[in-house]
Protein backbone atom coordinates (compact mmCIF):
# COMPACT_ATOMS: atom_id res chain seq x y z
CA UNK A 1 0.00 0.00 0.00
CA UNK A 2 1.10 3.80 -1.01
CA UNK A 3 1.73 5.78 2.29
CA UNK A 4 -0.87 9.13 1.92
CA UNK A 5 0.97 12.25 3.07
CA UNK A 6 -0.03 15.06 4.57
CA UNK A 7 0.84 17.96 2.51
CA UNK A 8 3.73 19.34 5.49
CA UNK A 9 6.72 21.35 4.44
CA UNK A 10 8.15 18.19 5.75
CA UNK A 11 6.06 15.58 3.38
CA UNK A 12 6.69 17.83 0.37
CA UNK A 13 10.41 17.72 0.90
CA UNK A 14 10.25 13.99 0.54
CA UNK A 15 8.28 13.65 -2.32
CA UNK A 16 10.95 16.07 -3.97
CA UNK A 17 13.15 13.55 -2.92
CA UNK A 18 11.56 10.64 -4.44
CA UNK A 19 11.27 12.59 -7.69
CA UNK A 20 14.62 13.52 -7.39
CA UNK A 21 16.01 9.49 -7.41
CA UNK A 22 13.86 9.00 -10.99
CA UNK A 23 10.68 7.87 -8.85
CA UNK A 24 6.87 8.76 -8.86
CA UNK A 25 4.49 10.17 -6.86
CA UNK A 26 1.14 10.53 -6.85
CA UNK A 27 -0.01 14.32 -6.56
CA UNK A 28 -3.39 16.12 -6.07
CA UNK A 29 -4.51 18.71 -8.86
CA UNK A 30 -7.72 21.25 -9.47
CA UNK A 31 -8.60 18.26 -12.19
CA UNK A 32 -7.88 14.50 -11.54
CA UNK A 33 -5.48 13.01 -9.36
CA UNK A 34 -1.88 13.01 -11.29
CA UNK A 35 0.93 10.18 -11.38
CA UNK A 36 4.11 12.49 -11.71
CA UNK A 37 7.61 11.92 -12.38
CA UNK A 38 10.76 14.04 -14.07
CA UNK A 39 9.48 14.91 -17.46
CA UNK A 40 13.23 15.48 -18.21
CA UNK A 41 14.25 11.97 -16.97
CA UNK A 42 13.40 8.89 -19.29
CA UNK A 43 13.95 6.31 -16.76
CA UNK A 44 11.58 8.33 -14.23
CA UNK A 45 8.86 8.76 -16.89
CA UNK A 46 9.16 4.71 -18.38
CA UNK A 47 8.01 4.11 -14.40
CA UNK A 48 4.61 6.00 -15.15
CA UNK A 49 4.24 4.08 -18.32
CA UNK A 50 4.34 0.95 -16.77
CA UNK A 51 2.58 1.50 -13.52
CA UNK A 52 -0.62 2.43 -15.69
CA UNK A 53 0.05 0.18 -18.42
CA UNK A 54 0.02 2.50 -20.62
CA UNK A 55 0.60 2.11 -24.34
CA UNK A 56 3.53 4.56 -25.13
CA UNK A 57 1.81 5.77 -28.01
CA UNK A 58 -0.18 8.02 -25.84
CA UNK A 59 1.48 11.28 -25.05
CA UNK A 60 1.81 12.70 -21.49
CA UNK A 61 0.95 16.56 -19.88
CA UNK A 62 3.84 18.32 -18.69
CA UNK A 63 3.33 20.51 -15.92
CA UNK A 64 5.05 23.77 -15.14
CA UNK A 65 5.16 25.62 -11.77
CA UNK A 66 5.37 29.11 -13.86
CA UNK A 67 4.48 30.11 -17.22
CA UNK A 68 8.01 31.68 -17.58
CA UNK A 69 9.66 28.11 -17.94
CA UNK A 70 7.30 27.38 -20.87
CA UNK A 71 9.84 28.93 -23.42
CA UNK A 72 11.94 26.06 -22.13
CA UNK A 73 10.17 23.64 -23.70
CA UNK A 74 7.81 24.86 -26.46
CA UNK A 75 7.65 27.54 -28.73
CA UNK A 76 5.04 29.90 -28.14
CA UNK A 77 2.70 31.71 -30.04
CA UNK A 78 0.65 35.03 -29.90
CA UNK A 79 -2.36 32.74 -29.20
CA UNK A 80 -0.63 30.66 -26.51
CA UNK A 81 1.07 33.58 -24.64
CA UNK A 82 -2.81 35.18 -24.62
CA UNK A 83 -4.10 31.94 -23.05
CA UNK A 84 -1.59 30.95 -20.58
CA UNK A 85 -2.07 34.83 -19.47
CA UNK A 86 -5.99 34.24 -19.16
CA UNK A 87 -5.83 31.04 -17.81
CA UNK A 88 -2.86 29.96 -15.74
CA UNK A 89 -2.50 28.38 -13.49
CA UNK A 90 -5.28 26.28 -14.42
CA UNK A 91 -7.26 23.71 -16.16
CA UNK A 92 -5.96 24.37 -19.43
CA UNK A 93 -3.00 22.54 -21.37
CA UNK A 94 -1.51 23.29 -24.50
CA UNK A 95 -0.44 21.67 -27.70
CA UNK A 96 2.53 23.73 -28.89
CA UNK A 97 5.62 22.53 -30.82
CA UNK A 98 7.91 20.87 -28.84
CA UNK A 99 11.75 21.75 -27.91
CA UNK A 100 14.33 19.28 -27.75
CA UNK A 101 14.73 19.39 -23.77
CA UNK A 102 11.38 17.06 -23.78
CA UNK A 103 12.24 13.52 -24.64
CA UNK A 104 10.86 11.70 -26.83
CA UNK A 105 9.27 9.20 -24.36
CA UNK A 106 6.86 11.66 -23.38
CA UNK A 107 5.78 13.01 -26.47
CA UNK A 108 5.64 9.84 -28.40
CA UNK A 109 7.84 11.46 -30.37
CA UNK A 110 5.42 13.57 -31.48
CA UNK A 111 7.14 16.90 -32.60
CA UNK A 112 4.48 18.95 -30.27
CA UNK A 113 4.16 18.86 -26.35
CA UNK A 114 1.12 19.06 -24.15
CA UNK A 115 1.70 21.46 -21.26
CA UNK A 116 0.02 22.91 -18.59
CA UNK A 117 0.42 25.11 -14.84
CA UNK A 118 -1.58 23.69 -12.27
CA UNK A 119 -3.91 25.68 -9.83
CA UNK A 120 -3.50 23.14 -6.98
CA UNK A 121 -1.66 24.76 -4.11
CA UNK A 122 0.02 21.43 -3.02
CA UNK A 123 1.28 20.49 -6.20
CA UNK A 124 2.49 24.02 -6.66
CA UNK A 125 4.68 23.68 -3.46
CA UNK A 126 5.69 20.73 -4.99
CA UNK A 127 6.61 21.97 -8.53
CA UNK A 128 8.41 25.11 -6.98
CA UNK A 129 10.23 22.97 -5.03
CA UNK A 130 11.40 20.72 -8.16
CA UNK A 131 14.36 21.96 -10.87
CA UNK A 132 12.49 20.14 -13.60
CA UNK A 133 8.98 19.88 -14.76
CA UNK A 134 6.74 17.05 -14.35
CA UNK A 135 5.48 14.52 -16.45
CA UNK A 136 1.80 13.73 -15.33
CA UNK A 137 -1.31 11.56 -16.39
CA UNK A 138 -4.66 11.01 -14.39
CA UNK A 139 -3.15 7.77 -11.75
CA UNK A 140 -5.33 5.82 -12.66
CA UNK A 141 -4.64 2.01 -14.70
CA UNK A 142 -4.92 2.61 -18.37
CA UNK A 143 -8.53 3.20 -19.59
CA UNK A 144 -9.86 2.64 -15.90
CA UNK A 145 -12.15 6.55 -14.53
CA UNK A 146 -9.68 8.93 -13.05
CA UNK A 147 -9.19 9.62 -9.67
CA UNK A 148 -10.49 12.60 -7.86
CA UNK A 149 -9.35 11.48 -4.09
CA UNK A 150 -6.54 9.71 -2.53
CA UNK A 151 -8.23 6.75 -1.89
CA UNK A 152 -9.04 6.24 -5.45
CA UNK A 153 -5.37 6.08 -5.99
CA UNK A 154 -4.78 3.56 -2.76
CA UNK A 155 -7.60 1.39 -4.48
CA UNK A 156 -6.04 1.42 -8.22
CA UNK A 157 -2.38 1.70 -8.18
CA UNK A 158 -1.61 1.64 -4.16
CA UNK A 159 0.43 -1.30 -4.44
CA UNK A 160 3.02 0.01 -7.19
CA UNK A 161 3.66 3.66 -5.78
CA UNK A 162 5.10 4.66 -2.52
CA UNK A 163 3.67 7.88 -1.85
CA UNK A 164 0.35 9.82 -2.70
CA UNK A 165 0.20 13.29 -1.55
CA UNK A 166 -2.63 14.21 -0.23
CA UNK A 167 -4.49 17.57 -1.61
CA UNK A 168 -8.49 16.47 -0.41
CA UNK A 169 -10.88 16.52 -3.24
CA UNK A 170 -10.11 17.18 -6.60
CA UNK A 171 -12.31 20.34 -6.92
CA UNK A 172 -13.02 20.60 -10.37
CA UNK A 173 -13.54 16.79 -10.95
CA UNK A 174 -12.47 15.73 -14.44
CA UNK A 175 -9.43 16.37 -16.99
CA UNK A 176 -8.27 19.63 -18.05
CA UNK A 177 -9.28 21.77 -21.44
CA UNK A 178 -6.68 20.34 -23.68
CA UNK A 179 -6.23 22.99 -27.00
CA UNK A 180 -4.15 22.47 -29.51
CA UNK A 181 -2.73 25.87 -30.31
CA UNK A 182 0.40 24.84 -32.74
CA UNK A 183 -1.28 26.50 -35.51
CA UNK A 184 -2.75 29.98 -34.10
CA UNK A 185 -5.16 30.33 -36.54
CA UNK A 186 -6.73 27.05 -36.20
CA UNK A 187 -6.79 26.79 -32.31
CA UNK A 188 -8.18 23.00 -31.58
CA UNK A 189 -9.67 21.52 -28.64
CA UNK A 190 -8.59 18.12 -28.83
CA UNK A 191 -10.17 17.45 -25.15
CA UNK A 192 -13.57 19.57 -24.00
CA UNK A 193 -12.86 20.45 -20.22
CA UNK A 194 -13.62 22.77 -17.40
CA UNK A 195 -12.71 25.51 -19.87
CA UNK A 196 -15.15 25.63 -22.43
CA UNK A 197 -15.82 26.31 -25.93
CA UNK A 198 -18.71 28.59 -25.15
CA UNK A 199 -16.35 30.96 -22.57
CA UNK A 200 -13.18 30.94 -24.58
CA UNK A 201 -14.91 31.92 -28.02
CA UNK A 202 -16.48 34.73 -26.23
CA UNK A 203 -13.38 35.64 -24.51
CA UNK A 204 -10.83 36.18 -27.21
CA UNK A 205 -14.05 36.83 -30.07
CA UNK A 206 -13.05 33.89 -32.37
CA UNK A 207 -13.90 30.59 -33.37
CA UNK A 208 -11.84 27.30 -31.88
CA UNK A 209 -12.57 24.37 -33.26
CA UNK A 210 -13.69 21.04 -32.57
CA UNK A 211 -11.37 18.40 -33.04
CA UNK A 212 -14.54 16.89 -35.45
CA UNK A 213 -13.83 20.15 -37.05
CA UNK A 214 -10.54 19.62 -37.78
CA UNK A 215 -9.04 16.31 -37.95
CA UNK A 216 -8.13 15.19 -41.23
CA UNK A 217 -5.70 18.03 -41.59
CA UNK A 218 -3.70 16.41 -38.10
CA UNK A 219 -1.25 13.77 -38.35
CA UNK A 220 -1.86 13.98 -34.26
CA UNK A 221 -3.54 11.55 -32.16
CA UNK A 222 -6.42 13.04 -30.17
CA UNK A 223 -5.85 12.85 -26.86
CA UNK A 224 -9.38 10.04 -25.61
CA UNK A 225 -9.25 8.40 -28.92
CA UNK A 226 -9.15 5.42 -27.89
CA UNK A 227 -12.73 4.11 -27.45
CA UNK A 228 -12.17 2.29 -24.14
CA UNK A 229 -11.39 5.34 -21.79
CA UNK A 230 -12.63 6.29 -17.88
CA UNK A 231 -14.65 3.44 -18.54
CA UNK A 232 -16.42 1.23 -15.64
CA UNK A 233 -15.83 -2.29 -15.25
CA UNK A 234 -19.25 -3.04 -14.99
CA UNK A 235 -21.52 -1.97 -18.66
CA UNK A 236 -22.58 1.53 -18.57
CA UNK A 237 -25.43 2.27 -20.48
CA UNK A 238 -26.60 6.08 -21.46
CA UNK A 239 -30.35 6.75 -20.37
CA UNK A 240 -31.91 9.72 -23.31
CA UNK A 241 -33.89 12.41 -21.85
CA UNK A 242 -36.57 10.47 -23.68
CA UNK A 243 -36.53 6.94 -21.93
CA UNK A 244 -35.98 8.74 -18.49
CA UNK A 245 -39.46 8.27 -17.20
CA UNK A 246 -40.09 4.99 -18.85
CA UNK A 247 -36.93 3.40 -16.80
CA UNK A 248 -37.90 5.25 -13.59
CA UNK A 249 -41.01 4.19 -13.95
CA UNK A 250 -40.04 0.23 -14.56
CA UNK A 251 -37.38 1.00 -11.25
CA UNK A 252 -40.66 1.81 -9.66
CA UNK A 253 -42.16 -1.96 -10.08
CA UNK A 254 -38.54 -3.49 -9.45
CA UNK A 255 -37.94 -4.64 -12.57
CA UNK A 256 -34.56 -3.20 -12.79
CA UNK A 257 -33.31 -5.02 -9.33
CA UNK A 258 -29.34 -4.96 -10.85
CA UNK A 259 -29.27 -1.77 -11.62
CA UNK A 260 -27.36 1.42 -10.73
CA UNK A 261 -28.87 4.14 -12.00
CA UNK A 262 -27.33 7.39 -12.11
CA UNK A 263 -29.41 10.61 -12.49
CA UNK A 264 -27.84 14.52 -12.19
CA UNK A 265 -30.09 15.72 -9.28
CA UNK A 266 -31.48 14.49 -6.52
CA UNK A 267 -34.98 12.63 -7.94
CA UNK A 268 -37.98 14.79 -5.96
CA UNK A 269 -40.31 11.65 -4.88
CA UNK A 270 -38.82 8.46 -6.15
CA UNK A 271 -37.27 6.76 -3.02
CA UNK A 272 -34.97 3.49 -4.13
CA UNK A 273 -31.77 2.12 -3.36
CA UNK A 274 -30.19 1.55 -6.70
CA UNK A 275 -30.89 5.46 -7.52
CA UNK A 276 -27.76 7.38 -7.17
CA UNK A 277 -27.18 11.11 -8.14
CA UNK A 278 -24.29 13.91 -9.02
CA UNK A 279 -25.73 16.69 -7.57
CA UNK A 280 -28.80 18.15 -5.88
CA UNK A 281 -30.09 20.49 -8.76
CA UNK A 282 -28.34 19.47 -11.53
CA UNK A 283 -25.61 22.26 -11.40
CA UNK A 284 -22.86 21.10 -13.70
CA UNK A 285 -19.71 22.08 -11.35
CA UNK A 286 -21.10 19.94 -9.06
CA UNK A 287 -22.04 16.93 -11.48
CA UNK A 288 -17.72 17.37 -12.52
CA UNK A 289 -16.93 17.21 -9.40
CA UNK A 290 -18.97 13.88 -8.59
CA UNK A 291 -19.07 12.54 -11.79
CA UNK A 292 -15.96 10.44 -11.06
CA UNK A 293 -16.42 9.34 -7.70
CA UNK A 294 -20.17 8.06 -8.64
CA UNK A 295 -18.70 6.24 -10.90
CA UNK A 296 -16.48 4.31 -8.87
CA UNK A 297 -18.58 3.84 -6.39
CA UNK A 298 -21.52 1.93 -8.71
CA UNK A 299 -18.53 0.01 -10.46
CA UNK A 300 -17.80 -1.30 -6.40
CA UNK A 301 -21.67 -1.59 -5.55
CA UNK A 302 -23.89 -4.56 -6.08
CA UNK A 303 -25.10 -3.94 -9.18
CA UNK A 304 -24.44 -5.73 -12.05
CA UNK A 305 -25.19 -3.06 -14.28
CA UNK A 306 -24.77 0.84 -14.55
CA UNK A 307 -27.24 3.44 -16.17
CA UNK A 308 -26.32 7.51 -16.37
CA UNK A 309 -28.75 10.08 -17.47
CA UNK A 310 -27.87 11.96 -20.08
CA UNK A 311 -26.33 15.66 -19.83
CA UNK A 312 -27.43 18.74 -21.47
CA UNK A 313 -24.39 19.24 -24.26
CA UNK A 314 -24.16 23.13 -23.07
CA UNK A 315 -21.05 24.83 -21.29
CA UNK A 316 -19.43 22.11 -18.80
CA UNK A 317 -22.29 19.51 -20.22
CA UNK A 318 -20.00 19.32 -23.73
CA UNK A 319 -17.03 18.01 -21.39
CA UNK A 320 -19.33 15.79 -19.38
CA UNK A 321 -20.80 13.92 -22.29
CA UNK A 322 -17.64 13.49 -23.58
CA UNK A 323 -16.11 11.42 -20.08
CA UNK A 324 -19.64 10.31 -20.21
CA UNK A 325 -20.12 9.03 -23.66
CA UNK A 326 -16.23 7.07 -23.52
CA UNK A 327 -17.10 5.79 -20.29
CA UNK A 328 -20.27 3.87 -21.90
CA UNK A 329 -18.47 2.81 -25.10
O1 LIG B 1 -6.24 17.54 -15.95
C1 LIG B 1 -5.37 16.91 -16.55
O2 LIG B 1 -5.01 17.21 -17.69
C2 LIG B 1 -4.74 15.71 -15.82
C3 LIG B 1 -3.95 16.24 -14.61
C4 LIG B 1 -3.19 15.14 -13.91
O3 LIG B 1 -3.11 17.28 -15.01
N1 LIG B 1 -3.91 14.96 -16.70
C5 LIG B 1 -4.40 14.17 -17.67
O4 LIG B 1 -3.44 13.46 -18.34
O5 LIG B 1 -5.59 14.08 -17.93
P1 LIG B 1 -3.76 12.19 -19.25
O6 LIG B 1 -2.44 11.64 -19.64
O7 LIG B 1 -4.68 11.28 -18.52
O8 LIG B 1 -4.43 12.81 -20.50
C6 LIG B 1 -3.65 13.62 -21.36
C7 LIG B 1 -4.11 13.53 -22.76
C8 LIG B 1 -3.89 12.17 -23.37
O9 LIG B 1 -5.11 11.68 -23.90
C9 LIG B 1 -2.88 12.40 -24.48
O10 LIG B 1 -3.18 11.65 -25.62
C10 LIG B 1 -3.02 13.89 -24.75
O11 LIG B 1 -3.34 14.46 -23.51
N2 LIG B 1 -1.76 14.48 -25.22
C11 LIG B 1 -0.60 14.59 -24.56
N3 LIG B 1 0.36 15.14 -25.33
C12 LIG B 1 -0.22 15.41 -26.52
C13 LIG B 1 0.24 15.98 -27.74
N4 LIG B 1 1.50 16.38 -27.90
N5 LIG B 1 -0.64 16.08 -28.76
C14 LIG B 1 -1.92 15.66 -28.62
N6 LIG B 1 -2.42 15.11 -27.49
C15 LIG B 1 -1.58 14.98 -26.45
MG1 LIG C 1 -6.11 9.92 -18.22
Amino acid sequence: MAEILEPTNYNITRCKEHLECSEVVAVPTETVYGLAANALDEVAVKKIFEIKKRPLIDPLIVHVHSSNQTHLYAELNILAKKLIKEYWPGPLTLVLKKKSKIPDLVTASLPSVAIRSPQHPTFRKLLKALSFPLAAPSANPFGYISPTQTMHVQHSLGENIRYILNGGYSKLGIESTIIDVQDENKPTILRPGPITRDVLEQKFNRTFFSHKETSGNSAIPAPGLLDNHYSPKKPLMLIEEKDLQNLLSKNEHSKLKNCAIILNKRPKKLKAENLFWLSENGDLNEISKNLYHTLRQVDESQYSILYIQEIEMIHLGVALMDRIRKAAN
